[in-house]
């Protein structure tokens, strides 16, 4: 256990559980998108109500258990990357990634600190309204009609589609950087890896996106 211990402590170490919590993320991003397009459903929610009631069911242990370890997983990841950054910025002035062959100094990749830190000031905002109201709370209202009249608020909808942009800039960096940091990246997928990453990441942000555009603007009658 003290070989593990120490070998995740290791810069490679550290690098590596980057990768494999950051690609965990990704995956429950993937199912948050899919659960939240049902609010596009135009169905006055009952399908979203659905996924929400199954979700919250505190009988779903193999969920719970899911839900635990994406919390750890996010939070690892917050705190091991900020301590990747730290360590590397003490130890040559400036982080690392700033400092490294020109293949991999793009815009992106030096602003992964600064998109991270977005992300998690927007999450700690999203969970307390949602999350810790609807499941933790005494709500008044369904999740459904929580969600619409949030995004019925132009300034909650806009601070979400930032966040949405935010999250596009870390991801697009992130998914090739993943595969890199796995020895999966030089190779004939390589090209591939690095362009599906670039648009996957986006067509997530721009889906998450499109559900306050769709309730300000587009159907900003109550989801009626
Ligand atoms: C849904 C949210 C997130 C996803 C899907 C995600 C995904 C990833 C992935 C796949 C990587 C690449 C790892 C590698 O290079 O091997 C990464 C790197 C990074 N992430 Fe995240 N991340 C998320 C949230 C956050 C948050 C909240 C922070 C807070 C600070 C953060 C900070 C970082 C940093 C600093 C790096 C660069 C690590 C390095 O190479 O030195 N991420 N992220």
């Amino acid at each position: 256990m003290g070989w593990f211990l120490k070998f995740i402590d290791s810069s490679v170490g550290k690098k590596l559980v980057m990768a494999l919590t950051g690609l965990f993320l990704y995956l429950f991003l993937i199912e948050h998108l899919i659960a939240n397009l049902l609010l596009l459903n135009n169905d006055k929610g009952e399908a979203y109500t659905i996924y929400a009631e199954v979700l919250g069911s505190s009988y779903n242990i193999p969920l719970r258990i899911i839900e635990v370890g994406l919390f750890f997983c996010l939070i690892y990841h917050t705190i091991n990357g900020t301590r990747l950054w730290l360590s590397n910025r003490r130890a040559k002035g400036i982080p690392y990634y700033e400092n490294r062959a020109s293949e991999n100094s793009t815009f992106f990749s030096r602003f992964m600190i600064q998109s991270g830190t977005a992300i998690f000031i927007f999450l700690v905002i999203h969970l307390k309204s949602f999350f810790v109201y609807y499941r933790l709370g005494n709500p008044e209202d369904t999740m459904y009609q929580g969600v619409v009249k949030s995004f019925q608020n132009p300034l909650y909808s806009w601070f979400y589609i930032v966040a949405m942009i935010f999250l596009a800039f870390h991801l697009v960096h992130s998914f090739q950087s993943a595969f890199q940091t796995l020895g999966l990246r030089h190779n004939k997928y390589t090209p591939f890896i690095k362009s599906f990453g670039v648009v996957f990441s986006i067509l997530i942000c721009a889906g998450f996106a499109l559900i306050p555009v769709y309730f300000l603007y587009i159907n900003n009658t109550g989801g009626n």
